[in-house]
Formats: structure tokens, sequence, C-alpha cells
């Protein structure tokens, strides 16, 4: 369901960390989140996500690199738990089986985003 989504929070994610080098962080957070979001592909979508999180607030663009991996891991988190009530559900055996298999890649992805956060 939100898996194109969490494509995007992953494509956006190395941008944010490239971008962390070069942005001046000592400018407003609006500024910052301006200047990351207007090099993405999804510009206004973007500054829609960051601006109605309170932490975008005054956030530099290393704040925002964090806050959008915890986004993502939010999203993920929340889509495993609709796949696993599907999953449940579910009595034709070969649709569980790929929901089973469609939950266990959404696990292998919050490792990714773990690993992802700590190496920021
Ligand atoms: C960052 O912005 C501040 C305030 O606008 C400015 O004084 C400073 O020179 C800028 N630093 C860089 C590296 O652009
Ligand atoms: C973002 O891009 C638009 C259009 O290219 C430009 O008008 C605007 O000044 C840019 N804003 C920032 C903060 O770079
Ligand atoms: C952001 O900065 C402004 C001005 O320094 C301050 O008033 C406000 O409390 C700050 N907000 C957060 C969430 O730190
Ligand atoms: C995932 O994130 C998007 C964008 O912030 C949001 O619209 C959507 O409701 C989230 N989905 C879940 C399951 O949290
Ligand atoms: C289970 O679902 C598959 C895919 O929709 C379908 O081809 C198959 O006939 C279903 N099996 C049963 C027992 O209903």
């Amino acid at each position: 369901m939100n898996y194109s989504m969490l494509l995007i929070f992953l494509w956006i994610l190395p941008t944010f960390v490239s971008l962390s080098f070069n942005v001046n962080t000592t400018s407003a957070s609006t500024s910052v989140v301006e200047k990351l979001c207007n090099k993405t592909l999804n510009p206004s979508f973007c500054t829609a996500v960051l601006r109605s999180n309170h932490r975008s607030q005054n956030a530099s663009a290393f704040d925002l690199a964090i806050l959008v991996v915890d986004l993502a891991l939010a999203n993920a988190t929340a889509t495993i738990a609709k796949i696993h009530s599907l999953y449940r559900s579910e009595a034709n055996a070969s649709l569980k089986y790929y929901f089973a298999l469609c939950e266990a890649y959404y696990e292998e992805s919050l490792v990714f985003l773990g690993v992802a956060r700590e190496h920021l």
C-alpha cells in the first residue's frame, strides 16, 4: 500500500545525505527545507511532508536526514502491520504465502533503514 512512498523516501535519502555537506545549516529552517526539497524529484511532496512535522522546525540538513529516515521507519512499520493483518485474514494458501514474503521484505527494509540512520 505504501510501497511507493517508501521508495520515494529511499530515493530522496541519498539526496539529503549528499546535500548535507553543502547546505548552509545556519540559515532558517524553512529555507533549508526549501533548498533541499527543491533538489528532489517532487519538491511539493517533500516540503509538505517535512513541514508538517514539528521536528523540521529549526532543523539542519543533518537533522532533516535523520527525520526522513525516521518517517520512512514509521511508514514501513505501519505498512508491516497492515500486511500482517492481511496475512492473518487470508484463507488462500498461495496468497498467504505472498503476504508472508511481502512482510519479510518490509522487515528487511527496517534493518536497512536502521543501518542508514546509524551511518548518517
Ligand atoms: C551561512 O549563512 C550565514 C547567515 O546567512 C552567513 O553569515 C554565512 O557566511 C553562511 N556560510 C556559508 C558557508 O555560506
Ligand atoms: C526553489 O525553486 C524555485 C523554482 O526553481 C525557485 O523559484 C526558488 O527560489 C527555489 N527556492 C530555494 C529556496 O532555492
Ligand atoms: C526555533 O527557533 C525559534 C527562534 O530561535 C525559537 O523561538 C523556537 O522555539 C525554535 N523551535 C524549536 C522547535 O526549537
Ligand atoms: C506514510 O507516509 C505518508 C506521507 O507522510 C502518509 O501520507 C501515509 O499515511 C503514511 N502511511 C502509513 C501507513 O503510515
Ligand atoms: C488462490 O489465489 C490464487 C491467486 O488469486 C488463485 O489463482 C487460486 O485459484 C486461489 N486458490 C483457491 C483455492 O481459491
